[in-house]
């Protein structure tokens, strides 16, 4: 029976074999193939066996079936729990997909008992709790992932609370800022998309079984046993929303595009951080790449992928979208194309918070005297001169037109404030005093900005420990 040997357009497979008599003929072996889901979604293996297994259960306490055939049935799936650890189930896809392999493996090793197992169920709340649990725990997986990365960031803020850096907007120096301050706005990103993992499990903690095709079934089962087996937290109260509900898919795919997008930013930072025209951070040779030709060349590849990588996800969110928008209820096969997104947005996800995390354990050093140089040669303290006449009485916009007089004059003749002699800063106005050098010393300036939430070093200290006292006790590895 298989599908390569077979002369295209002959149907010559074992179709048959999966559906009921009202089939003669086995599918087009091209469309079989085209048809079948088991390429890809035998990743469900482990949450289908576990589906099955509280299934199973459930039609023994329900007497849908006898206890010892519930237990025997409960039996036959962990055999092939064991036999797929061992790489021996290995279904073709004549399966089709993997609730499929599964029943017709049982049938092999109980012989008609296995046919017992699909009593109450249909794959369409089958295949919707499978992914449900699939899900769950990888929204887990990303959270551990998301705290690893945080902790990450926070060994640097922790390095770097005195540390400057130049702040920008619209990528031009804007004012000066402890990098501390800078890392812990990544942080504050990756602790919102925590929360909106979190609010979207809840969404996908809900159990669709029971709800068989469509409209639920004549077979006394427990649908709340079998979700509480599973550990859901509630069960979906309308059938046909249960099959044909995937916007748990959906939210899931915004949030990691929204957590990609966080990603990519502070990517391009580093990509820009480590050009030659910044200077502001060495890679090391644990993470960066060689030129194959040019023999000074040292590329930033992991955070160019990450950038790169951003768009697959954001690419998934509107292919679920526009998968789903036009479908009428119930179930459609359109739905079987989920899969694939999800395997890949889980994937994507993981491996660039993972990528992230090891680039700023061990992939990369600030270069404190590049960042200390560069926050003494610009015009970023401005502000501060202003202020300085603002609290001697002057008022913000007359203050404001003196100092960009003064930096255009500067500017032209090529000198910093810091240059300017007292003498300069009286002809300018009286209110100058021996202190505004000290007063816009770049770090005074940032020691200044005290507001709650500001760049001040003592605010930046109390948020850093705010940041890791919210990581306490929290796991950075999947449980
Ligand atoms: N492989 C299918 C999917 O992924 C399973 C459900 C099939 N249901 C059906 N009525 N054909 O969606």
């Amino acid at each position: 029976m298989t599908t390569e040997s077979s002369p295209p357009g002959v149907a010559t497979s074992g179709g048959q074999a999966t559906w009921s008599n009202r089939f003669d003929q086995g599918l087009n072996p091209v469309i079989e193939r085209f048809n079948a889901s088991i390429g890809f979604d035998l990743a469900l293996l482990q949450e289908d066996l576990d589906g099955s297994v509280a299934h199973a259960r459930m039609l023994g306490s329900r007497g849908v079936i006898s206890a010892e055939e519930a237990q025997r049935l409960i039996e036959g799936l962990e055999t092939i729990r064991a036999e797929a650890a061992a790489g021996a189930f290995r279904p073709g896809v004549e399966a089709e997909d993997v609730h499929f392999a599964v029943e017709r493996r049982l049938t092999e090793l109980l012989g008609a008992l296995g046919k017992k197992l699909h009593t109450g169920r249909s794959r369409n709340d089958q295949v919707g709790t499978d992914v449900r649990l699939w899900l769950r725990r990888r929204i887990d997986a990303i959270d551990a992932a998301l705290v690893r990365f945080e902790r990450a960031l926070l060994a640097q803020a922790e390095r770097h609370v005195d540390t400057l850096i130049p702040g920008y907007t619209h990528l031009q120096r804007a004012q000066p800022l402890s990098l501390a301050h800078h890392l812990l706005a990544y942080v504050a990103m990756a602790q919102r998309d925590r929360e909106r993992l979190a609010d979207v499990r809840r969404r996908v903690n809900i159990c669709p079984l029971g709800a068989a095709a469509l409209a639920g079934t004549p077979v006394p089962i427990d649908r709340r046993q079998t979700a509480a087996e599973l550990g859901f937290e509630a069960i979906y109260g309308n059938s046909l929303d249960a099959v044909s509900d995937r916007d748990f898919a959906v939210e899931f795919m915004a949030a990691a595009s929204l957590l990609m997008v966080h990603l990519s930013r502070l990517a391009e930072e580093v990509i820009l951080w480590a050009s030659e025209e910044f200077g502001f951070i060495a890679l090391t040779d644990r993470c960066a790449t060689g030129s194959s030709l040019m023999p000074q060349k040292k590329n930033p590849d992991v955070p160019e992928l990450v950038r790169g990588k951003s768009g697959r996800v954001f690419g998934h969110l509107m292919g679920l979208l526009t998968m789903i928008k036009g479908l009428p209820l119930a179930y459609n096969k359109d739905f079987q194309e989920d899969k694939e997104a999800l395997f890949d947005g889980v994937r994507t996800c993981l491996d660039c918070l993972e990528a992230m995390a090891i680039l700023f354990e061990e992939g990369l050093a600030f270069r404190p005297q590049r960042l200390e140089a560069a926050v003494h040669s610009d015009y970023a303290n401005a502000t501060d001169v202003a202020d300085y006449l603002v609290a001697r009485g002057v008022p913000f916009r007359e203050a404001y037109q003196l100092v960009g007089g003064l930096v255009k004059r500067c500017a032209l003749e090529g000198r910093l404030l810091a240059e300017l002699t007292l003498a300069d800063w009286q002809a300018l106005h009286p209110a100058f005093d021996s202190d505004i050098q000290a007063a816009i010393a770049p770090r005074q300036v940032v020691a200044a900005r005290r507001s709650e939430g500001g760049t001040g070093f003592a605010e930046v200290r109390r948020q850093l420990a705010l940041a890791q006292e919210r990581l306490e006790g929290e796991a950075d590895t999947p449980q």
